[in-house]
């Protein structure tokens, strides 16, 4: 059996000039993930150890957006062309092993097209990647004689009478080590862009008597590459609604599945509805029967069964029991555990806290570097006050504690379970026994006060 070491290179040297960016091209997000990463998590799946990445333009900014030593990083100075990009990894790798190319600028490619490709045995053959398109333009064509392929032309190099032909080159191919080094030394730069075409190995390598197998993607939206920022955008449409799709076929409720966006992977329980405009980022795992209001944004959190966020909340990093109400306008800043049946209403930012099961902040707060006990009310409009102007400090409240509203908790602080804490009150110092707190401030009513008047 022909089992040869399958070694992948992402090409990405090219400066993307369409992308009119500063950064990258393969650096511009889909999904929230530079869309070079893909074809990276791709790579992995053929051979996690012999991943060479081809770079130039920003080479030390996209080295170090990836934390990853497996990569092979391969500078090609001058960008002279795809066959050029390859001719400056080959001197790495061994005649015997074989070459998978991928492009850095194409995300949507599947692991099942790869594999299938890699099944094409190419001792005696090379595998090519095409597509029947219907707007071939910009592509190289694929030329064939008597249903053999022959030759790649590129778009900007064909006759007129080549174009019409509407299959095209994808660029991803898999090749012999030994047989690209030799072809490639015998290609040259004499066309439209005065570059050294890869795609010009394949007339070279049929004359050398090699077959060229093709094989077609699953779906033609795989192959689809990212030029402009009207292409990123289209194919982040494209993806999106691919996610919203998987997503309601397996039992999800999207109100608008034309406005969803999911950043990350979303794994939801069942009957989950999910209204308009809501973005999920990184990992979110949602509970059965959960709804999740328009305009939220929900981040590497895990929401459990029966919980309502409701509109236009944001969680970051939290970790919500079951039966819990959120929102409308609710800030999670990080780190939020709510146990069982606890509430966060509108306008209330809260940030490293926990709340026990059934406590209630439901007006206006901000909640910071808390430990709060179960079956707590916090009234409308309460503040920990945590921040020392250098450090943060904690507040420790206990069960049952009931906090009127207005009041500030000067931290470090620790209210005793029951403590009943009157509206309005600065709570300087740890309530240890006593049940009731209250500011004693002297009011006054006045009977013939009169508000001043204009002079
Ligand atoms: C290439 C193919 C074309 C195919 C198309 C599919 C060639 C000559 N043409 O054309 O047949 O239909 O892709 O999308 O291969 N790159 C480098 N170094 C270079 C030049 C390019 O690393 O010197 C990288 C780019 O960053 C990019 C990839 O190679 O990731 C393709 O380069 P690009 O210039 O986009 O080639 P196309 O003209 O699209
Ligand atoms: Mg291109």
């Amino acid at each position: 059996m022909y089992n040869n070491l399958i070694n992948v290179v992402i090409l990405a040297a090219g400066k993307g000039t369409r992308m009119c960016s500063d950064l990258p091209k393969v650096l511009h997000t889909l999904a929230g993930k530079p869309v070079i990463k893909y074809v990276v998590d791709i790579a992995k799946h053929i051979n996690r150890n012999n991943i060479y990445i081809v770079y130039g333009f920003k080479g030390e900014l996209l080295k170090s957006s990836f934390n990853d030593p497996s990569i092979n990083w391969i500078l090609q100075e001058e960008q002279l062309g795809t066959g050029h990009a390859i001719a400056q990894v080959l001197p790495y790798l061994n005649d015997n092993e074989d070459l998978l190319v991928l492009y850095g600028d194409i995300p949507l490619i599947s692991k099942e097209t790869i594999k299938r490709l890699c099944n094409i045995k190419p001792k005696n053959s090379i595998g090519l990647l095409t597509v029947v398109s219907d707007d071939p333009n910009g592509y190289g064509r694929i030329i064939r004689k008597n249903g053999i392929i022959t030759e790649i032309i590129e778009h900007k190099d064909i006759s007129s009478h080549q174009f019409t032909i509407r299959e095209i080159n994808t660029g991803i191919m898999i090749a012999n080590v030994g047989k690209l080094k030799h072809w490639l030394r015998n290609i040259n730069n004499n066309n439209a862009q005065k570059e050294y075409y890869l795609t010009d190995v394949i007339k070279i390598a049929y004359q050398d008597n090699c077959f060229i197998q093709s094989i077609n993607p699953i779906d033609t939206d795989e192959i689809k590459g990212i030029n402009n920022r009207l292409q990123l955008a289209n194919l982040e449409k494209i993806y999106q609604n691919k996610q919203a799709e998987k997503l309601m076929l397996s039992g999800v409720t999207l109100l608008d599945p034309n406005r969803f966006n999911l950043r990350g992977t979303l794994i939801c329980g069942i009957d989950v509805v999910i209204d308009i405009d809501v973005i999920f980022e990184e990992n979110v795992v949602l509970g059965n029967r959960v709804k999740i209001g328009p305009g939220c944004i929900i981040k590497n959190s895990f929401i459990g069964d029966d919980c309502n966020i409701y509109p236009y909340s944001v969680i970051n990093n939290s970790n919500l029991s079951i039966q819990c109400d959120v929102g409308p306008f609710s800030h999670f800043r990080n780190n939020v555990n709510l146990d069982k049946n606890a509430c966060i209403g509108n306008f209330v930012e809260i940030k490293n806290v926990s709340l026990g099961s059934a406590s209630k902040a439901k007006h206006l707060s901000y909640l910071g570097n808390s430990e709060i006990g179960s079956n707590v009310n916090i009234g409308a409009g309460t503040i920990t006050c945590n921040y020392d102007g250098k450090n943060k400090l904690n507040t420790v409240i206990g069960n049952n504690v009931f906090i009127g509203a207005c009041s500030q908790l000067i931290a470090p602080i620790s209210i005793a379970d029951n403590v009943t804490i009157a509206a309005g009150t600065t709570v300087l110092r740890d309530v240890k026994n006593a049940n009731l707190v209250l500011n004693s401030k002297q009011q006054i009513h006045k009977k013939n006060w009169k508000r001043p008047s204009e002079k």
